[in-house]
């Protein structure tokens, strides 16, 4: 049996779209996620103050013996995942927007992808576009506020959704990239708004497969090193940055495989970056 302990993170809540598919996937192993909701949204922060955050957590996540981590955010991964594989030995997971299974998919050629509006200003995203501009039209709309209306769990942001839709108004798009985390939990007041001819991206599904392939890699040393923390029991934990009551709300809401009570932590940002 799988003893290697998953540890994942995002600003929030967006991040449980993947767990979801981590669990599916890998129903045995001990999953930590960590949502860090005191500091949401990241979308709107200074990529250096976001960093900060994530080396804090990565910190956090290996105390508690995690033995890989996903970066379950697309704007953590597009800034700081570089960073945080040169920094921790620990092997590192990331969520990136689908733009290549999208661009394969597409018979118009023309993509649209949502994303935080940190996320639009990444150069590691342009670049990523950059690949596939002789291939296809893709149109990037930042979407502030959308990440937060999700913590809410406010899953029918009808105006704000539209609003940034509405940029994607006749440009022919045949998939759309949900490259934020939290957007998952909008799939359905998305795909009302785009209709049924336009496909709706979402990698984590993806991601959970690489998870996979990374534990069959790591886990005849894990399996030694966790030994004890095995016979401990192996629960999945849930924990938060932000108010409790909250957190445990939204797992009640969005977390489908029964009932889970969330911590609260604190987690303190190292002062130097290096
Ligand atoms: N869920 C995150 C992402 O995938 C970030 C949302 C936010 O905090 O702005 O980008």
């Amino acid at each position: 049996m799988s003893t290697c302990t998953i540890g994942l993170f995002d600003s929030g809540i967006g991040g449980l779209s993947v767990a979801r598919h981590v669990k599916r996937l890998l129903p045995t192993n001990p999953l930590i996620y960590l949502s860090d909701s005191q500091f949401a949204p990241y979308g709107d922060k200074m990529p250096m103050q976001v960093r900060r955050r994530c080396e804090a957590i990565v910190e956090y996540l290996l105390a508690q013996g995690a033995n890989v981590i996903v970066v379950a955010c697309n704007t953590a991964t597009v800034h700081h995942i570089q960073a945080l594989r040169e920094k921790y030995q620990v092997p590192f997971v990331g969520v990136e927007p689908g733009i290549k299974p999208a661009v394969q998919s597409s018979r118009s050629k023309r993509i649209g992808v949502m994303v935080t509006r940190q996320t639009a200003k990444s150069p590691n995203l342009a670049a990523h576009i950059a690949q596939f501009s002789t291939q296809a039209d893709i149109k990037v709309v930042a979407c502030p506020g959308l990440a937060e209306a999700v913590e809410r769990l406010d899953l029918s942001p009808g105006l704000l959704l539209r609003t940034f839709i509405s940029e994607l108004d006749g440009q022919g798009i045949d998939q759309l990239v949900l490259g934020c985390t939290h957007y998952h939990f909008l799939t359905e007041s998305i795909r009302t708004l785009v209709g049924s001819q336009v496909n709706l991206v979402d990698t984590g599904e993806a991601v959970a497969k690489q998870v996979s392939r990374v534990l069959a890699d790591l886990e005849p040393v894990a399996q030694v090193s966790n030994w004890q923390a095995s016979d401990e029991g192996g629960e999945d934990r849930f924990v938060t940055t932000g108010d409790l009551a909250r957190f445990n709300r939204q797992l009640t809401s969005l977390w489908p495989f029964g009932k889970v009570d969330g911590q609260q932590v604190a987690i303190n940002p190292l002062k130097k970056i290096g």
